[in-house]
């Protein structure tokens, strides 16, 4: 079996302002010099806004935890007002950007083509990806998950270079329905996002040469939480989780890290 290392992204959406932000990343700053046990064998990944995202470096410089934006626009420097383009986030520090988030395709209603421009630029910037995909509440009443995703998935990946996916690309199943904002009567239960995550694999390994489907990570989001991060991270499909409302406070935060390096066989790398 291929052994990814394992990546637990904060996605910090809209809820932080400088101060709380910035309070967020000294703890976790830390937690890391003084608590954590596993160090280097797994990924952390904190996602602020846009504004945010140099004092949030700050913070964490002296750290291995990683900077990712929240999006991208696929256009080059220059006469773009409004625009972030990709070597932007790079000079300020991002390593990861996440790509296609349902807050984004709905509310600024991306579509997948759309996602894929701004995954070809971010690629081409040397950013890391992580690509959200995940059907609504309304897609699965009607049996059309496994379509959705592979719609938005092969999109996502039309005429890349598989050398530029290779190492950068991951992708991180939502389904819109389990995200906390939603409400969700309940998330899905880890058994079920196993096969999703091994539906998902079976189209990166159709589409991609092995050598490159095997560097990508799948992630879950949705309502994670330091009473279930385990159970879906204890899965063999599942090699990250994506966590959003969860990753705003402290010290939920920390305590989901805690039960992660506890309780998920994390192997030295
Ligand atoms: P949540 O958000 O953890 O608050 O459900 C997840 C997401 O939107 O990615």
């Amino acid at each position: 079996m291929v052994k990814r290392r394992k990546i637990i992204v904060g996605a910090w959406k809209a809820f932080l302002n400088q101060a709380t932000a910035k309070k967020l990343a000294d703890e976790l700053k830390k937690w890391k010099a003084n608590d954590s046990k596993k160090q280097d064998d797994y990924d952390i990944v904190l996602s602020p806004s846009f504004p945010y995202l140099v004092p949030v470096q700050d913070a964490i410089k002296e750290t291995n935890i990683a900077l990712c934006a929240q999006d991208v626009d696929a256009v080059k420097m220059g006469p773009y007002t409004g625009h972030i383009p990709p070597p932007i986030l790079v000079d300020v520090g991002c390593k990861y950007v996440l790509l296609g988030h349902s807050e984004l395709r709905h509310l600024k209603e991306y579509s997948p083509r759309r996602i894929h421009e701004k995954v070809t630029a971010a690629l081409g910037a040397d950013l890391h990806v992580i690509l959200c995909i995940g059907e609504t509440k309304d897609e699965k009443v009607a049996d059309k998950t496994k379509s959705v995703l592979k719609e938005q998935l092969e999109t996502a990946l039309v005429n890349l270079d598989e050398k530029i996916i290779r190492g950068k690309f991951d992708v991180a199943y939502e389904p819109v329905w389990a995200i906390s904002s939603q409400n969700p009567d309940k998330p899905p239960k880890a058994e079920d996002v196993n096969n999703i995550h091994g539906f998902i694999r079976e189209i990166l390994n159709k589409k991609l040469d092995k050598k490159t489907a095997d560097t990508v990570r799948i992630l879950y989001g949705g309502s994670v939480n330091e009473d279930n991060v385990c159970d879906y991270l204890n899965q063999p499909n599942v090699d990250g989780v994506l966590v959003g409302s969860a990753s705003t406070k402290h010290p939920q935060f920390v305590n989901l890290l805690n039960a992660v390096e506890e309780r998920v066989l994390i192997p030295a790398q």
